[in-house]
């Protein structure tokens, strides 16, 4: 069964999201209006909660997981994903926080307490430190990331328009 509860949460799934059959998603999840989660995703809120808002996509073979309350983390660590963000193909999201109409490249892995501000690019196969903020409108790239430059306004655009075509494509797939 690939949507399963643990323990007293089960998932929440907005009627109007797309689940890809083969993904597995479990515990405290929250996906939002009009998002996508693509083949072969894992999102495990066993431990911790994992909150993705709307219009968001997770792409095929992308795996979101969170930390759990320690004496290493005391609390523990949620994962929080905004809305209009676009996870690409086989990225690992860890206890972190993507804010609004980002763009995660490829094969990038974003550690915990990571917090990725509203409108930033990160390019394929990059790594996220952990705890490392990165600033609104630029793009990272680079493992660890690096700041490379602002988002130019076509950039920008593109961040609004990916959100949106995969918000399309769902449709299409839902039938
Ligand atoms: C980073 C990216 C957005 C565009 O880069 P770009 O337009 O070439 O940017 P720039 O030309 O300003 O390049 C900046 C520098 O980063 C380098 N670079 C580009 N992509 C990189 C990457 N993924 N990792 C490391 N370095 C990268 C460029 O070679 C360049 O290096 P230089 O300054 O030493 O010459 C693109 O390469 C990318 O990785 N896109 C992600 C696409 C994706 O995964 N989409 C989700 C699935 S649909």
């Amino acid at each position: 069964m690939p949507i399963r509860p643990f323990e007293h949460h089960a998932p929440l799934i907005h009627p109007t999201a797309y689940l890809d059959d083969t993904a597995v998603v479990i515990g405290d999840v929250e996906i939002g209006q009009d998002s996508s989660v693509w083949p072969l995703c894992v999102i495990r809120g066993d431990i911790q909660s994992i909150r993705i808002g709307a219009r968001t996509n997770i792409q095929d073979g992308t795996i979101i997981h969170v930390t759990h309350d320690s004496r290493f983390c005391p609390g523990g660590q949620a994962t929080v994903i905004g809305n209009d963000v676009t996870v690409g193909h086989k990225v690992i999201l860890h206890a972190c926080a993507i804010e609004d109409y980002c763009l995660i490249g490829m094969g990038t892995i974003v550690m915990d307490k990571a917090v990725v501000q509203a409108r930033v690019t990160i390019g394929a196969g990059s790594v996220v430190p952990p705890g490392k903020v990165l600033e609104s409108g630029y793009l990272y790239v680079g493992s660890p990331v690096r700041q490379v430059r602002p988002l130019n306004d076509r950039e920008l655009e593109f961040l609004e328009y990916s959100a949106q075509n995969y918000r399309r494509l769902k449709d299409r797939h839902r039938g």
